[in-house]
């Protein structure tokens, strides 16, 4: 049994937490609402960016898992979630003489800015050009250079039940496509496989430093939509969004984390969103 903290316990958090306290693990949830935890995690109430609110953590923490994220689409929210929280959690575990055999933090594929539809791996180049990928990778870089044995998950689009934007937009007629949506590959991982990853490494003894979360198929936009369209029988869109939206195109490989020995539920956006259509 550990004892496990999971630093801005959220969706993908609690969803893991649960999995760990299942299987017989002590798991503590952080987060400024924990009416929202589920019973299974036991709750610490508090904000990561008050150094304050983090002296009295459990104590002997064997594992810490930070999936916070950032209640805004702004560079602040970003720097708060992603840089001074992580910083201040650190620094007080090393103030209170914790030694977690690990910390474990998700991030996120936009840490790539690769464009052209190459294919990634853990190896690739992040050269992030914007803010949303520069704070991640600052919040990668803090973790690495702390005492502590770290791991990093970098998460593609989380989609899933209670992510329903798509779905809805779909079926309202008010979904868009991209003017390179035919090229433009995209990566998503289903929740559950995010939640299911996160603690499959958790338990795992020496996990690498570092893993791609993604299903197995990078998707183009193009067949993503024809594929929807066909299934909740509407109109492949055809209003064409704003182009200084355009996201970026790449095929994120999940070999590494398939080499663990974790088996995804939803190995692609068929089987996910499929479950996901027979509960809308
Ligand atoms: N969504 C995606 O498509 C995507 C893609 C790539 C990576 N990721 C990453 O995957 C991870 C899990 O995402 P998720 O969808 O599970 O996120 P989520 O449901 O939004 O959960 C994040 C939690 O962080 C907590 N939090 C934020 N600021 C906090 C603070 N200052 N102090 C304490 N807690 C704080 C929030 O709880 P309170 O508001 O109650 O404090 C929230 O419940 C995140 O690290 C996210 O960045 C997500």
């Amino acid at each position: 049994m550990t004892r496990i903290l999971i630093a801005g316990c959220g969706d993908v958090g609690s969803l893991a937490g649960v999995k760990l306290a299942g299987d017989g693990h002590d798991v503590w949830g952080l987060r400024r609402r924990v009416d929202a935890l589920p019973p299974e995690i036991q709750t610490l109430a508090a904000d990561l960016t008050s150094p304050d609110d983090l002296r009295d953590l459990p104590c002997d923490l064997g594992l810490v898992l930070y999936t916070a994220a950032a209640g805004g689409h702004d560079e602040a929210s970003y720097r708060r979630a992603y840089v001074d929280g992580l910083q201040n959690l650190l620094a007080a575990l090393v103030e209170q003489g914790q030694a977690p055999k690990r910390v474990i933090f998700t991030s996120s594929t936009a840490v790539y800015a690769q464009n052209d539809g190459a294919w990634l791996d853990e190896d690739s180049p992040t050269e992030p050009g914007r803010f949303t990928g520069q704070l991640v990778l600052e919040g990668e870089r803090l973790l690495a250079g702390s005492p502590f044995a770290s791991t990093v998950l970098r998460l593609g689009g989380i989609y899933g039940p209670g992510r329903d934007g798509m779905i809805e937009r779909l079926r309202s007629g008010h979904a868009k496509r991209s003017p390179d949506w035919t090229t433009r590959f995209t990566n998503r991982i289903h929740r559950a496989d995010a939640a299911g990853a996160l603690a499959h490494l958790a338990t795992m003894n020496a996990p690498e430093s570092l893993y791609l979360g993604v299903d197995s198929e990078p998707t183009t936009e193009a067949d993503l939509l024809k594929w929807f369209a066909e299934r909740l029988g509407v109109p492949v869109p055809d209003q064409v969004s704003d182009p200084q939206r355009l996201a970026g195109s790449k095929r994120c490989r999940n070999a590494r984390l398939l080499a663990t020995g974790y088996r995804f539920r939803y190995p692609s956006f068929r089987e996910g969103y499929s479950a996901q259509l027979e509960r809308t």
